[in-house]
């Protein structure tokens, strides 16, 4: 009994192996870069809370406003500088849409320090009121889209 399930185990042991050998060579970097679409879907979440406050859609919420505000910075502190190998643009690998210019043109550190300081200041004006809330997403959505125009393929 022991020694048919400890064979068992082997077999599936040998099996998962394999899928995941072959799923790894077939989709390299598939990890590093779910992870950054997954920071990616972050911001998006705590930007769509924001931005219906914003538009009124839910009405203004100073603790929930500082609350978004607050884990769009703390998403910032997340070291992801394993997120971003070399050769996991969009021309190189499938189901990612980061362009190769990424890791070309130099550019995209200055998008991150834009984006960075539009999300302190959201971060200082979120809890405040709906007027200063407003005043910091124009920036902030702006920052986004700055980068997506440079460095994310427009469709997939
Ligand atoms: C410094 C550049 C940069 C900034 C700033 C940035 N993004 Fe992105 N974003 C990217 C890139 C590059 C991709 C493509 C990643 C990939 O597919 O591997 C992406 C992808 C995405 C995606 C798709 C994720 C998925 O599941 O495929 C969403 C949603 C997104 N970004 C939202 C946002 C929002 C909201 C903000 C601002 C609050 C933002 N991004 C700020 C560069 C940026």
């Amino acid at each position: 009994m022991i020694r048919k399930l400890l064979l068992g185990l082997a077999g599936l042991a040998v099996v998962t192996g394999a899928v995941f050998a072959s799923s790894h060579a077939a989709a390299p970097h598939k990890g590093a870069i779910k992870a950054r679409q997954s920071v990616m879907q972050l911001r998006a979440h705590y930007l769509g809370q924001l931005g219906a406050m914003a538009k009124e859609e839910t009405p203004y919420d100073a603790e929930a406003a500082a609350n978004a505000a607050a884990n769009l910075a703390l998403v910032n502190t997340l070291d992801q500088s394993m997120m971003w190998p070399k050769g996991s643009d969009n021309a190189s690998v499938e189901n990612t849409r980061a362009l190769p210019a990424i890791w070309t043109d130099g550019g995209i550190g200055a998008k991150a320090n834009t984006f960075n300081a539009a999300v302190e200041a959201m971060k200082a004006a979120a809890g405040s009121d709906l007027a200063a809330l407003r005043a910091a997403i124009g920036p902030l959505g702006k920052a986004c889209g700055a980068c997506h125009e440079d460095y994310r393929q427009s469709n997939r």
